[in-house]
């Protein structure tokens, strides 16, 4: 049992490694690529930055920023990979490392390779370049002692030519069903069904996705789990379906990929979803895996209950149906049964006059976790509210529906004075904790000024001067 992939195009075979060595550690310790650097060792500053190579729909090559601290090693099993020693070739510097030099966008040896690797990928994607995708390609980078105008500036110059260059294009390698090294087991399950088997012959075994959550147990707890069992190359939990009714995703599809859908159907939604974090975590983190963790600050899971999400779970014995709103039971405690994990995930699509709309509040625009999340869908005729479901984050031990708030607006005028009402609700739907995110009082508050943005929002300009004036 081997693991292979290319490394700035030499190719590579472990097979003495712990599978839960950190993709970052190897580099450094392993291959002597120091390069690559450690700040903050849980994906908040950027430093670890690597680019993987994957094949997109139509297998061209796809360059995805992604923070090594998070990743281990098998998780590279058959890829591509490229780090900032890779980039300067035959003597000459990459276009992104020039323009760096040349816009004084280098700073300390420390976030210099990760805003490059950053601005790698961001060169050899396809997207239009302003200053917003600009940002946002580098919202996961983070500085702390100088500033960011040079390195935009140097991403403008680099990204001007449109000329890319193929690094090592894409990996022929196949990926493995698996490795073990010393007694710990890294299953890598290519099917529904042999993924379940798994389950149910490792039940203690941990499943990972893209390992933005659990990735911690590996870079700071350093903890040597015996089983994993990886759900990225199983192929139907990578499926997105979409019929008239619906949008159905697989469990361990990526933000990235899902987003596109998203800005068509939900667009407030996809707008939560590039907040989530970085690039470097949503190339490979998963709605699946939010939802995994059940967490009430997951920000995709109120977006998801007021969607009317459904999820399938599948075990060796069949699968069930689920709401989602169900799914959650108590703090980080869900409905899965031993044997069992998420296969997919519905959204209803939104009907003719329903809306949606998500709002996050944290202390930061980029890469921060939400300290309230709101979500509603909405349906107004004429000026009644015909339909509504709305549910917070942040406000509970478990994402939540805010069945009294729903009340308030339920068949009511959609005036003001209703969304002031169903603000005045949200004291009987939650009993916020304070923590070091926000106070108890803070969230009430912010929840309940959040029905007075969802009415601004949703109200015309100048149906809204009308109420100004009065
Ligand atoms: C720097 C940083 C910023 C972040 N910012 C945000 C943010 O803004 N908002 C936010 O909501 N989250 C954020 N997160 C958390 C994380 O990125 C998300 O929760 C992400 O969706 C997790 O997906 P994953 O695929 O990486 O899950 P993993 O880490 O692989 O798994 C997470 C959990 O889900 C379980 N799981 C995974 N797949 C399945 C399945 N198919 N069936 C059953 N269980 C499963 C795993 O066992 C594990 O318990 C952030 C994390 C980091 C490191
Ligand atoms: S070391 Fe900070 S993101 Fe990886
Ligand atoms: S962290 Fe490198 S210059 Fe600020």
């Amino acid at each position: 049992m081997t693991i292979q992939f290319y490394l700035n195009g030499e190719l590579r075979r472990e097979d003495a490694v712990s599978p839960t060595t950190t993709v970052l550690d190897y580099l450094r310790v392993s291959a002597g690529k120091t390069g690559t650097k450690e700040g903050c060792a849980e994906g908040d500053c950027g430093a670890c930055t690597i680019v993987v190579v994957r094949k997109n729909g139509d297998d061209e090559p796809l360059y995805e920023a992604v923070n090594s601290c998070l990743l281990i090693l098998p998780q590279l099993d058959g890829a591509n990979v490229v780090t900032v020693e890779g980039l300067a070739r035959d003597g000459h510097f990459d276009p992104v490392q020039t323009a760096m030099v040349e816009s004084d966008g280098t700073q300390c040896g420390f976030c210099t390779p990760g805003f490059i690797m950053a601005l790698f990928a961001l060169r050899q994607g396809n997207e239009k370049i302003t200053d917003g995708t600009i940002h946002d390609a580098l919202a996961g980078n983070l500085c702390r002692c100088t500033g960011y105008r040079p390195i935009v500036q140097a991403a403008h110059q680099a990204c001007q030519d449109a000329t890319k260059d193929l690094y090592g294009e894409l990996s022929p390698l196949i990926p493995g069903e698996g490795y073990e090294h010393n007694h710990q087991k890294f299953f890598a399950p290519q099917n529904l069904s042999q993924l379940a088997e798994m389950r149910t012959d490792y039940p203690k075994a941990m499943i990972l996705a893209g390992g933005t959550d659990l990735g911690l147990l590996f870079s700071k707890d350093r903890d040597p789990l015996e089983a994993i069992i990886y759900t990225s190359s199983v192929a139907e939990l990578g499926e997105i379906e979409e019929t008239k009714d619906y949008l159905e995703i697989g469990a361990a599809v990526t933000y990235t990929r899902i987003l596109p859908y998203f800005e068509r159907l939900y667009p407030s939604f996809a707008t939560l979803i590039t907040r989530i974090g970085s690039r470097q975590i949503r190339n490979v983190g998963t709605i699946g895996g939010n939802i995994g963790t059940a967490s009430p600050i997951g920000d995709t899971l109120p977006c998801l209950i007021a969607l009317d999400a459904m999820l399938t779970l599948y075990s060796k014995t069949g699968s069930r149906e689920l709401p989602l709103e169900d799914f959650f039971i108590e703090y980080r405690k869900t409905d899965l049964k031993p044997g069992e994990f998420i296969k997919s995930i519905r959204i209803p699509k939104l009907k003719n006059k329903q809306k949606f709309r998500a709002y996050k509040i944290s202390k930061r625009y980029d890469q921060d976790i939400s300290s309230v999340i709101g979500a509603y869908r909405i349906e107004i005729d004429g000026l009644r509210v015909k339909d509504i479901r709305i549910a917070f984050g942040g406000m509970a031990e478990i994402p939540k529906r805010a069945v009294a708030c729903e009340g308030a607006i339920l068949d009511k005028e959609w005036v003001e004075d209703t969304a002031l009402k169903a603000g005045l609700a949200v004291t009987t739907d939650f009993k916020p904790l304070s923590d070091h995110r926000a106070s108890k009082d803070y969230r009430l508050c912010v929840a309940a000024n959040l029905f007075i943005r969802l009415y601004r929002d949703l109200t015309d300009a100048e149906d809204l001067m009308e109420v100004v004036a009065a």
